[in-house]
């Protein structure tokens, strides 16, 4: 084969001439023009035949030398390698078809591909979850970020189990303000509630496992039980949140649930509150069910009226129940922690589960909320965002009184950092979608239905919100819904 003609590389100004010329002389390689065993130029010749340096020249033929693609031999010049295969060329033609190569993928991957994805693409106002970003104390937090960032023993590895610290300042908070009942040994820092719930997906449930969970209820917590394969059993609301007493009835007629997911503090998306006596029967079915609790206290922090309901888990010496959290609402989103606190026994196996599944969680901002907890600023921080979160509260719920009074119904009690409002026969994914289009979140309360027996309406996020979005989602809600989209 004829050797191709050095001269017709042309050179361009966006890539270093090194690069270009590895990349040339590589292409020729793989696609045959310069065969196995043929001998290149001398580096002088490429040079003045590139007109370029020899030193890039003699780079690239060290660097493609380095590769395999080259070979040299002292005195003798340098050749396009004879281990090389003849059909090199082959290897341009590779023709890997993904259609062909998902059939090899996994039946969990499969399973995913049939449905849709939904995340949380954007933060809008109104996304539910978001907490009041501009009201974050940022000196505060940036001061601690600044005395941690320079720690070397923050940059390297540690425990899968979470940052001592952390779990401790976190065991004193939990206990103090939340009454659980833990040590900092049973805690498990994970990436956000969705990791921790995955955890106990995996560590609980088997496939085809019966689970448990409030209809309507967590979209991410049914996303983790069905893909570890549980078969979820919808269960109904009252006005305070579980309905204790059907709960008791299904029990009776199947056979046990392995699991329950729930939200008793402050039910989501609806916003009932467990009362104490149903609490109590609650921990009672589960103990005498062997069924586990995974008790989801997401937004506790943020009643408006009396002090947080004191967490489930706590409520006696040993309950069945593993209780998690998260600072995506404490803190911001973008943190991406929680944490789980699980019975002392069970810690172990919590903590080599994360240790295969994800690994350690991210040092440096574990160290700075440890500081943030243990000086005071977070407890601090809850109560500014409770006083500013009730104020919005009021607000958005006097202009849809006010504005929307006839056409919808607000469902949530006065807590937390949403409002689930029901509007009647309204196909609320499409009115989601055009809110959207016009820079508004929400969640179309429909799609947290397990079950046909759907409510529709939206689920609104007020605490990333000002007066004037306020004002201005109600007004374009009234318009929308006036003309029945
Ligand atoms: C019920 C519930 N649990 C937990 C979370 C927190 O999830 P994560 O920590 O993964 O952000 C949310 C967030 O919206 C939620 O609505």
């Amino acid at each position: 084969m004829e050797m191709p003609s050095f001269q017709s590389i042309q050179f361009t100004d966006q890539l270093p001439l090194q690069a270009q010329l590895q990349t040339h002389l590589k292409d020729w390689i793989c696609e045959g023009r310069l065969s196995p065993g043929t001998k290149l130029p001398s580096s002088r010749r490429l040079s003045a035949e590139l007109g370029i340096s020899r030193n890039t020249v003699t780079l690239v033929i060290e660097q493609l030398r380095a590769e395999g693609f080259l070979e040299t031999f002292p005195g003798k010049g340098v050749y396009v390698a004879k281990s090389l295969p003849v059909n090199i060329y082959g290897i341009k033609q590779i023709d890997w078809q993904y259609k062909k190569a998902q059939a090899k993928l996994s039946d969990f991957a499969n399973k995913l591909a049939s449905k849709p994805l939904t995340e949380h693409s954007q933060t809008l106002p109104f996304s539910p979850g978001v907490p009041d970003l501009d009201a974050f104390p940022f000196k505060i937090w940036n001061s601690l970020q600044r005395q941690h960032q320079m720690r070397t023993c923050l940059m390297g590895y540690d425990g899968n189990q979470g940052y001592k610290p952390l779990r401790e300042a976190l065991a004193e908070y939990l206990r103090l303000s939340r009454g659980v009942r833990c040590h900092s040994n049973q805690i498990i820092i994970t990436q956000g509630a969705q990791q921790a719930i995955s955890l106990c997906a995996q560590i609980l449930i088997n496939e085809g496992d019966d689970v448990l969970i409030e209809n309507p209820g967590y979209m991410g917590a049914k996303k983790a039980f069905r893909a570890r394969g549980a078969t979820l059993t919808p269960c109904q609301l009252s006005e305070n949140g579980l309905d204790i007493n059907s709960l008791v009835a299904i029990s009776h007629k199947t056979r046990p649930y392995k699991l329950m997911y729930c939200t008793p503090t402050h039910q989501y998306p609806l916003g009932g509150i467990l009362p104490a006596t149903d609490r109590l029967k609650l921990l009672d079915w589960a103990a005498q069910n062997n069924t586990w609790i995974i008790e989801d206290d997401y937004d506790s922090e943020f009643h408006f009226h009396h002090k947080p309901v004191a967490a489930l888990q706590g409520m006696a010496k040993n309950t069945p129940v593993i209780y998690m959290g998260s600072f995506s609402k404490t803190l911001f989103p973008a943190l991406r922690l929680g944490y789980l606190v699980v019975p002392e026994e069970l810690a172990d196996t919590f903590v080599k589960a994360k240790s295969f599944m994800s690994g350690e969680s991210p040092l440096l901002p574990q160290a700075v909320i440890a500081d943030f907890i243990h000086d005071g600023h977070f407890i601090r921080h809850l109560r500014r965002m409770r006083q500013l979160y009730q104020e919005k509260w009021h607000h958005l719920n006097q202009l849809i009184q006010d504005i929307l009074k006839n056409k919808v119904t607000i469902i949530a009690k006065s807590a937390g950092m949403h409002l689930a409002v029901e509007i009647p026969h309204c196909d609320d994914k499409h009115l989601s979608i055009v809110l959207k289009e016009k820079g508004f979140g929400s969640s179309p309360l429909s799609s947290y239905y397990l079950d046909k027996s759907k409510m529709t309406g939206l689920v609104l996020g007020f605490a990333n919100t000002s007066q004037q979005q306020r004002e201005n989602l109600v007004a374009m809600l009234s318009n929308l819904i006036d003309k029945d989209l």
